[in-house]
């Protein structure tokens, strides 16, 4: 049996991989043209990076049902275009300085250019996805109904957590929660899992990979809110950012009900020694570990939604990319 650490290692190199992939067709379908200003700031963060998740998960779901990936490239690119104009919008939200290791591009074009930048790149997006010719017109329409479904269901995710900054901890439940992240981040890990199936018109497999990805991507956000708290460096972005932003994480919402209270929740600022205590004693009262178990269950359940589709390697894959979400270290 390879250790757990050596299994990821093959999954971040076959992610890696078809990232290049999706690269180099980024390469082609978002040239930098004039204005370079608007275009260099669109292109800021796809070119420093980022784990390329959505499109690969979008990719090799397309060979989990038997279509070549080249099918299915225009969709990728199309869900990570999505993503990057969520996350220059996300950072202006959020007042974050940092992403990918590089500075937010609020923080270096300015505002404006970045709201443009987004808008840009979320219109780029669908034009894209409308010119995949490879699949039937009529499932090129579902295929782009369903993300700018899932646009809609990001906005208003995004606005749910903001509206949750302005209300007490003990006000919002788990619930709430779980359905705020599944809209925020959830669904666009379903659409690029989906969408491969959705052009091939394979109804039965779009649902079952829908499912698969929306589980997941519970999953995916709560991880991402526990390395917020205990990352460190290595996750490029800003560290501490939702503590002092007062975001209503499932840490937070377990951490006050268990009476526990952080003093810089919320505060706006903190030093790196306040962020430590606080970490430290969210460690020690359990809610992290509440939340990776929480995060491990919505992954089993979503794996198991796999079981629908052909038994293979590219079904093993996605398998093995759905425990990284959980495990990974940025
Ligand atoms: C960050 O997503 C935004 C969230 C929904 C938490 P990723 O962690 O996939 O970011 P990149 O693309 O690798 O930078
Ligand atoms: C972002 O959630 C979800 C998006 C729609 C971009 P976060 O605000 O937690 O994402 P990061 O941590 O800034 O990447
Ligand atoms: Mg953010
Ligand atoms: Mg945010
Ligand atoms: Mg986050």
């Amino acid at each position: 049996m390879p250790s757990e650490d050596d299994q990821f290692a093959v999954i971040v190199e076959e992610v890696k991989k078809r990232g290049k992939v999706v690269n180099s067709a980024i390469e082609d379908l978002l040239p930098l043209k004039e204005p370079e200003g608007l275009y260099r700031a669109a292109r800021h963060l796809i070119d420093a990076g980022g784990k390329r998740l959505r499109p690969v998960m979008c990719l090799i779901a397309s060979e989990a049902i038997g279509i070549e990936m080249e099918k299915a490239l225009k969709a990728a690119v199309a869900v990570e275009t999505v993503h990057n104009f969520t996350l220059i919008h996300d950072d202006i939200m959020d007042r974050d300085e940092m992403r990918r290791g590089v500075k937010t591009v609020h923080t270096l074009y300015g505002e404006p250019t970045a709201i443009l930048a987004g808008d840009t790149l979320f219109a780029k997006a669908f034009s894209i996805l409308a010119s995949e010719s490879s699949h039937r017109p009529e499932n090129v329409v579902k295929a782009c109904r369903m993300l700018a479904d899932v646009c809609v269901e990001i906005c208003e995710g995004q606005y749910i957590d903001m509206s949750f900054e302005d209300r007490p901890i003990e006000d919002v439940s788990e619930e709430e929660y779980l359905e705020m992240v599944r809209k925020k981040t959830a669904v666009l890990i379903a659409c690029s899992c989906a969408i491969p199936a959705v052009l091939a018109g394979e109804e039965d497999y779009a649902k079952a990979l829908w499912n698969f990805g929306e589980l997941c991507g519970i999953g995916f956000q709560i991880h991402d809110d526990i390395l917020d708290l205990v990352g460190g460096e290595k996750i490029g972005k800003d560290w501490g950012s939702d503590l002092v932003e007062g975001k209503k994480t499932l840490i937070m919402i377990k951490a006050a009900r268990l009476g526990i209270e952080i003093p810089v929740f919320g505060k706006g600022k903190a030093s790196r020694e306040e962020i430590e205590a606080a970490v430290r004693i969210l460690e020690e009262s359990g809610a992290i570990a509440y939340a990776r178990e929480k995060a491990r269950k919505f992954v089993e359940m979503g794996k198991r939604e796999l079981r629908k589709l052909p038994d293979g390697k590219a079904r093993t894959l996605l398998e093995g990319i759905a425990d990284y979400l959980i495990s990974r270290e940025y």
